[in-house]
């Protein structure tokens, strides 16, 4: 009789995706979990989180030694939606959904992210977010420091236009009144605040399948990493 050990929460697979903002992170993890039928950890939502507790308890984005005690209690809750339905985002008791996604909401989560002892207070959430089956991780730092050991690491990148255009889609169709050149300059002042900060600045881990997603429709995208799943018998 063989008698199979069961997997520990460390042993399950991770399927790393980083990139910066607009890139088809957000959608393609989505996919790919509802696929795999894996956990998802939206590490933006975090650090998102974070910057909007920052501001309900009037906390400055210079006092990191708050900033570190709000990173480490967050007290949050995420209610899964049905079939396309993103699911609600309870903080403190209340629903920060519609907030969340926000241009201004994250400005403020690339400045706290930027704080050494907000991420290390965010390590041990994020990688309780892995366990059997598998995990789909979406970020910025996945591959490089929050799963180094991750199965499969991959880096999506996009034009600054096209990631501008998909955000403009993407808020216009919420309502949300947004000007495409202002998009431009938000989404550059981002990726230079995340691509130079001293702490996991955003960088493909040396090991990470690079995919230029610009020009690429978020199905072409979800069946590409699909295949690279496939191919290498993680599934
Ligand atoms: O991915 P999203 O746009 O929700 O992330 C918001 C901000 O949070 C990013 O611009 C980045 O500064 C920060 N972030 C990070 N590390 C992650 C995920 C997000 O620094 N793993």
């Amino acid at each position: 009789m063989v008698i199979r050990k069961k997997k520990q929460p460390e042993e399950a697979p991770v399927l790393a995706v980083d990139g910066p903002s607009g890139s088809g992170k957000g959608t393609v993890c989505r996919l790919l979990a509802r696929e795999l039928g894996w956990n998802l950890l939206d590490s933006g939502a975090l650090y998102r989180l974070v910057g909007i507790a920052a501001r309900n308890h009037r906390v400055g984005l210079d006092n990191h030694v708050a900033l570190e005690v709000l990173a480490g209690h967050l007290d949050v809750q995420f209610l899964p939606g049905a079939g396309d339905d993103e699911g609600r985002v309870i903080l403190e008791g209340e629903d920060v959904g519609p907030m969340l996604r926000s241009e201004e909401v994250g400005a403020l989560a690339s400045e706290v992210a930027a704080v050494p002892a907000v991420r290390s207070a965010l390590l041990t959430r994020q990688r309780a977010f892995r366990i059997p089956p598998g995990l789909v991780a979406d970020g910025r730092d996945m591959g490089t420091v929050v799963f180094p050991d991750a199965t499969l690491k991959v880096f999506l990148t996009a034009s600054v236009g096209e990631r501008a255009e998909r955000r403009y889609k993407q808020l216009k169709d919420k309502g949300e009144a947004v000007s495409l050149p202002r998009l431009v300059e938000d989404i550059e002042a981002r990726d230079r605040r995340d691509t130079e900060r001293a702490v996991a600045p955003l960088r493909p881990a040396p090991d990470a399948v690079l995919v230029d997603t610009t020009g690429m429709g978020i199905t072409e995208v979800f069946l590409r990493l699909m295949a690279e799943v496939k191919e290498r018998g993680i599934v």
